[in-house]
């Protein structure tokens, strides 16, 4: 264990593991099912993910469905201390290697210290974890049956290894399955986004001027939400058809050295690197605010803005203020990492159900399916997420028509 051991931060940590739970009713189903069988029963699940309430549930139905589970965060940022606090405590078949805000090097010492257990499965988050095996010299590997990954960016990752041959196991791309991307890139990440940013910062975004970059799924949801919020919504892209789609959602389309001056809140959703830079941050206006909720903290790049600054200041809990030689300040989120975990609570939790539904089913299809599947990135079979949209329907009361036999004939593609 690597981990702040408190009865009181134990405590909250449990209050809000049980608040979750309320609203992830799917995860819960197949938590019972999965408990009944002892379906990990003998399996070792090795985890990387943002240590909070709903992550903490996820451990805990895969522990009660038999397997032992050694969990780490995949931000350092995102950790909640009372969170791992209380997973640490509340079962033996738990083992948690998470501090929040620890440094780069501990940060891969915890992610090494969950391979020294040799997970069978594991569950990544943007691929801290399958990068740290990768790492480890041929004769430290073991046969790992295989792993599910989260998000965009660990996505990327494991397809450019795909293309190079060097991935280690099978893979489970669960972000692209319908019931991830559509809600939780969109809906989760747009709604805690904007609600971490007015948190951390505690002031209007109606009738202010903000800046996206990248109009994804995740672009996409901040978009929305922005808009809802009254703001004046400009997108930045590099794709063409995206910037027409945005364009067509009746939003601002230009280049970011065009919105730079114009911008008050600058949000980026790319997964790629050094989307605003020293080329932008001189144009911009004072107390201007710059927010990533992108996977890793590239996307900003604070090295340039440092070099540029006189100095810094925490201004407020998560903002700190680069004051720049012109008696300038810009206001940087959570340090340029991912702003809706690092500086809020992450997704709403009716969101993740469906996400960890998947992950959850995800790890017993790879079980199901051992021996079978070859070092590559696999989709998420159709069927597992129409599965999770159908619980999730069920929980919500909503019922849709279905198919005839003559409709299913006329319609089906085969
Ligand atoms: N904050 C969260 O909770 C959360 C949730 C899900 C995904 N993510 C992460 O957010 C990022 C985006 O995910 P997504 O699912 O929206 O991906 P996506 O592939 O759907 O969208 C990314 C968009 O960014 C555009 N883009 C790339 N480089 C750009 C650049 N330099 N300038 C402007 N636009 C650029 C692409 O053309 C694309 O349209 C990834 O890193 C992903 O892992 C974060």
């Amino acid at each position: 264990m690597s981990v702040i051991k408190n009865p009181a931060l134990a405590s909250s940590g449990n209050q809000k593991i049980r608040w979750v739970k309320d609203f992830m009713p799917t995860l819960t189903k197949i938590g019972i099912e999965l408990a009944k069988k002892q379906t990990f029963a003998g399996f070792k699940i090795g985890m990387s993910i943002h240590m909070e309430a709903k992550t903490a549930y996820l451990a805990t139905i895969l522990s009660n469905a038999g397997a032992s589970v050694f969990i780490t965060g995949c931000n350092p940022l995102s950790t909640q201390d009372d969170i791992a606090a209380a997973l640490a405590t509340n079962t033996n078949d738990i083992e948690v290697y998470a501090i929040h805000g620890v440094d780069e090097e501990t940060y891969r010492r915890h992610l090494k210290a969950v391979l020294l257990h040799q997970p069978d499965l594991i569950i990544d988050d943007g691929g801290d974890l399958l990068e740290a095996y990768c790492d480890l010299p041929e004769s430290k590997r073991w046969p790992v049956i295989g792993g599910c990954e989260e998000t965009t960016t660990g996505v990327l990752r494991l397809r450019q290894r795909q293309k190079q041959k060097t991935l280690p196991f099978p893979m489970i791309d669960i972000n692209d399955a319908r019931c991830k991307h559509y809600y939780d890139n969109r809906y989760g990440t747009g709604q805690s986004v904007l609600e971490a940013i007015m948190h951390a910062t505690n002031t209007l975004i109606a009738g202010k001027n903000v800046v996206i970059a990248g109009y994804g799924y995740c672009g996409r949801g901040i978009a929305m939400r922005a808009h809802g919020l009254g703001a004046k919504v400009i997108v930045c892209e590099i794709d063409p058809a995206k910037a027409l789609e945005a364009h067509h959602d009746g939003f601002i389309v230009m280049k970011m050295e065009k919105a730079a001056p114009i911008g008050d809140y600058f949000i980026t959703a790319t997964g790629c690197k050094d989307v605003i830079t020293s080329a932008h941050f001189n144009k911009m206006h004072n107390n201007a605010f710059l927010a990533n909720a992108g996977h890793f903290d590239v996307e900003i790049n604070l090295k340039q803005l440092r070099s540029i600054s006189k100095s810094t200041s925490e201004r407020r809990n998560g903002v700190t203020g680069y004051h720049l030689s012109y008696n300038h300040t810009l206001n940087v989120l959570a340090e340029g990492r991912l702003v809706n975990l690092a500086a809020g609570d992450g997704h709403p939790a009716e969101i993740m159900d469906m996400s960890f539904s998947l992950q959850t089913l995800g790890l017993k299809y790879l079980i199901d399916h051992h021996g079978t599947l070859s070092r590559k990135v696999y989709n998420l079979p159709r069927d597992i997420d129409d599965s999770v949209a159908w619980s999730k329907l069920d929980a919500l009361g909503i019922k849709i028509d279905q198919l005839t036999v003559d409709q299913y004939s006329y319609y089906s593609p085969n």
